[in-house]
């Protein structure tokens, strides 16, 4: 069963609104017609700005994170609602960033998918394994708790909703890219994580992306492996013609 692929873009912190909006009506124009999903994650203050320049394309307006608590006395923090007036439909949570700079646990992490999921925003849900971790040769292990705990209570019929996108940590803005086939095994095996969780119908569907140094030169044959379904892009994001690349080899 052939999954539409899926590529999405994380700003990060970086960037003005100038830009931002400059980014966003580049995209809006170079993408269309292509026909995979595509997705981008402007820093929380541009979202409106970007939000008015992808309305009605093709291109789904995502947020970098959210908070768990509805509303109230949170200084500083965003509500899924908040996000969902300006346009949001889709939420990453769960990014290597947000676990080590803000301490966000795999409970957490999990609380906040059941309110994205619970409020009609769709997650990005992502896990991966330190540099640490990969030579100590845990990273299976680590992969498939991430997924368990970020995915407990989520039931089957949720899951149209939900991707995983695979970053191991010591790729993510390093230039070091996991090889095509590092990747594909641990896609094969978070793959098989969810079958062993849901079904082999979940996990036939359900899409997993890889990040960590994806870029317009190595995407092509990251793209081509059976179990890897996209991309969560962030340096190579910031660029029109480098995403615009990327995006073209999701469509063929
Ligand atoms: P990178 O970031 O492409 O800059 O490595 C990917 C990510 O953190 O989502």
């Amino acid at each position: 069963m052939a999954r539409t692929k899926y590529v999405a873009g994380n700003w990060k912190m970086n960037m003005d609104k100038a830009g931002a909006v400059a980014l966003a009506q580049g995209l809006v124009e170079s993408l269309k017609g292509l026909n995979a999903k595509y997705m981008i994650a402007p820093p929380f203050v541009y979202l409106d700005a970007v939000s008015q320049v992808v309305k009605g394309s093709n291109i789904i307006l995502g947020a970098q994170n959210m908070t768990v608590t509805d509303n109230g006395a949170h200084t500083g923090a965003i509500s899924w609602a908040m996000l969902k007036d300006l346009g949001v439909e889709t939420v990453i949570l769960g990014h290597s960033e947000r676990r080590d700079e803000f301490n966000e646990s795999d409970k957490l992490i999990n609380e906040k998918v059941h309110k994205a999921l619970d409020n009609g925003l769709d997650v990005v849900l992502c896990i991966g394994e330190l540099y640490s971790q990969r030579v100590a040769g845990v990273t299976n292990q680590i992969c498939e708790n991430q997924v368990k705990e970020g995915f407990a209570g989520v039931k089957e019929d949720q899951l149209s909703h939900i991707s995983i996108a695979y970053e191991p940590v010591w790729a993510i803005g390093t230039g070091k890219t996991a090889t095509p086939a590092e990747a594909q095994e641990v896609h094969a095996f978070v793959r098989n994580v969810i079958k062993g969780l849901y079904s082999q119908k979940a996990a036939d569907e359900i899409k997993i992306l890889y990040g960590g140094s994806m870029n317009d030169g190595n995407a092509e044959e990251l793209l081509a492996q059976p179990d890897i379904d996209g991309g969560l892009i962030g340096g190579a994001s910031l660029k029109v013609d480098k995403f615009t690349t990327i995006c073209k080899f999701a469509s063929k």
